[in-house]
This record gives C-alpha cells, structure tokens and sequence, in this order.
C-alpha cells in the first residue's frame, strides 16, 4: 500500500489530537513534525514517528511531504498555506483559516492550486448528519429560524500565556473566531449564505487583559430567518454547545451528540446517537469528530473526490465570521 506523507506544523494542544488521528491510519506515513519551540516536535516525533524541525520551510524542503497539517496560531494559517501551495504541497487547515479579509482572498486564491481542507470536523458529528437528514427527508416542515450558545470558560492565563492568543494581530478575534467559529460554520451548513447582520461584542472578564472580545451577540439575517447567536468565555464551566433549529413541524435540538425533537403536538421524542467509536479523539466541547473529518480529507485527495471542507464550501462562514467583526466593531 502506497502510504501519504504528511506533516504537521505547530505542536500544541490540536496537534495532539492530529497525531493520534494521523498515527492510526494505516496508509499514512508521518514524515516530520515542526515547531519554533523545538522540544514540542521532538516529543511528537518519538511518539508518533518522523523527525522534528524548528520551521515549515525546512519541513518541505527536506522531507517533500504531500499533505500538511497546520496546526499554529491563526495569523499563521493564510501565510503558510501559501507556502505550501507554492511547492505543490495539499493544506489541512486548523480554522480558522483567516483573519481578515485581506487573507480571505489570498487564501481562496489557492483554491486551483493544491487541495485545501479547512477543520470544520464539527460538519461530521452524528447530531449534524441527524439534522441534515431529518431536514432533507421533510417530515419537520420549513427551516423557520434557530438559536445558538456557546457559553465556556477562559481565564486570563489561556491568553497570557500562550503568546498569540488575546492579541488581534495573532488571534484576529476572540469568543467568536476562535470558541465558536464551528457553530457559526454549522449555521451556515443549515441555512446558507447570510443576507445580513446586526452584532455587538464586549469585553467582560478579561478587560484590559485581553484585545479581543470575550463575549459577542449577532442578530443573523439567511433572507428573511433569523439566527439569534451568543457566543463567551465567561461562564464558570465548558458547557455543551446548543443549538437549535425551529422548523415548521418540529424543533430540533442538539447538545453536543444529545438530541431532542420537540414536535408540534408537545412529544418529545430524544435520539440516541451510534457513537463515534474509536475515531473520536479530542476534548468533547471541541467536538470529536476530527477523526472522521481528516480521513474524509485523505480519501477525497487520494481518489481526487471533492471535499465537503474545501475553500468554496468555508466561503459562507468565513464571509459571515469577517462580516459580523465588521459590523461588531
Ligand atoms: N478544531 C478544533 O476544535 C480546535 C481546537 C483547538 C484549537 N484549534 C486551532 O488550532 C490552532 C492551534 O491552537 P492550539 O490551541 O493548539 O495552540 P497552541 O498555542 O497550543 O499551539 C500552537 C503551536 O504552534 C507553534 N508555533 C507558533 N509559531 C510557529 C511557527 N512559525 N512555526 C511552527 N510552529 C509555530 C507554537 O509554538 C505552539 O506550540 C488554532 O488555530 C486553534 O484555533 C482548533
């Protein structure tokens, strides 16, 4: 079996959850991990194979991976996929892939280059592939509306201490770009391109230790449904992520993978979803499915399928996301 080389950039808290989903697949070869801060790699490497390196540059030039994973702060994504695209060498993003729009159109001008998967792995979960289907099937009538919350927790010492994050030059953003861009994205999955947007952020417990917004509200208009948004990092816990979708006939709602169904004639009908097995890796309220989500990516790559992450399909969220902070701010 001919293996993919691959390589992941950046190895702090995501990359741990790339190299156990990249270590267990079998028709993969991990070549080489890298970081600025050379121990992070070394530890990579001996767990999972490969070697270590300090840069991205040195990583394609020595080792010619096929796929790399990028896995560094936000700022870093756009610039290091252009990188890669330059060599011939396929992008596994961590989101969010920009910051701005300036890196938005640089980022969707590699779109005819190499192939470019964005992790939204969220799309995978069984509660959204429930949705998709209960929607398409029609028996809960119209999408009418839907509200979403994303209430967790982030003390000053997450921004403080990381270098990159807190600072919009290196995170772009805060309690919306980075916590809850999937829930935005899966908004998006459900209704589309969005035709308007009222928004406000604020600054609450993390003021003047933070440049970035800890809290934000959007108002979402997807022509003429209204998508209600709360996104922040200062409530006492990481809770389950909700979301809800009104529809004609039914309400449907997730948490995390706990589904309810609350019909117009007041049943409620909860779903017990198959669970992900061992292809669930990583913290729950990040969403577990980056098992399925990357080797979705290799198999589209591999039989030159498209992916369900590509640049054109991230465009309504990633429009959103840098359409909200301009309203916002
Ligand atoms: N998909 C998800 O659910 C999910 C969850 C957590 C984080 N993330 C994303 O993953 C990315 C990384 O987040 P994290 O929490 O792992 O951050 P982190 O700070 O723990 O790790 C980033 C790593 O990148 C390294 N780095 C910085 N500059 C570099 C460079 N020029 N070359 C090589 N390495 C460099 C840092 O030293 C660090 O080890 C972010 O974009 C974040 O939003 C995604």
């Amino acid at each position: 079996m001919k293996k993919t080389k691959c390589a992941v950039i950046g190895c702090g808290s995501i990359a741990q959850v790339h190299g156990a989903v990249l270590g267990a697949m079998e028709d993969v070869e991990i070549v080489a991990f890298a970081d600025i801060l050379p121990q992070r790699a070394q530890q990579m490497a001996e767990k999972y194979g490969g070697r270590a390196y300090s840069s991205l540059d040195e990583v394609l030039e020595k080792e010619h991976p096929e796929i790399v994973h990028l896995c560094t702060p936000h700022y870093l994504h756009t610039p290091m996929a252009q990188t890669c695209a330059q060599k011939g060498v396929h992008v596994f993003t961590e989101k969010p892939p920009v910051i701005s729009w300036e890196q938005w159109a640089d980022f969707q001008a590699l779109q005819d280059k190499v192939r470019v998967g964005v992790c939204f792995q969220n799309r995978y979960n069984r509660s959204v592939e429930l949705f998709r289907q209960l929607l398409a099937e029609g028996s809960v009538g119209k999408l009418l509306g839907a509200r979403a919350f994303v209430t967790w927790r982030r003390d000053a010492p997450y921004y403080t201490e990381s270098g990159w994050r807190g600072k919009l030059s290196t995170e772009g953003g805060g309690a919306l770009i980075n916590q809850s861009i999937h829930t935005l994205d899966l908004l998006t999955q459900f209704f589309g391109t969005a035709s308007g947007v009222e928004a406000s952020l604020c600054n609450r417990h993390l003021k003047g230790i933070t440049e970035v917004e800890d809290t934000l509200e959007a108002a979402i208009d997807f022509g003429g449904r209204q998508a209600l948004f709360y996104a922040t990092t200062n409530h006492c816990a990481d809770a389950p992520v909700l979301l809800e979708l009104v529809c004609e006939n039914c309400t449907l709602r997730m948490e995390e993978e706990e589904v309810a169904l609350r019909w117009a004639d007041g049943t409620v009908e909860h779903r017990t979803l198959p669970p992900t097995g061992s292809l669930a890796v990583g913290k729950s309220y990040w969403g577990n499915s980056h098992g399925l989500c990357i080797r979705d990516f290799y198999r589209c790559v591999r039989d030159g399928e498209p992916f369900r992450n590509d640049i054109p399909h991230v465009a309504d969220t990633m429009e959103l996301m840098l359409k909200i902070y301009d309203c916002a701010r």
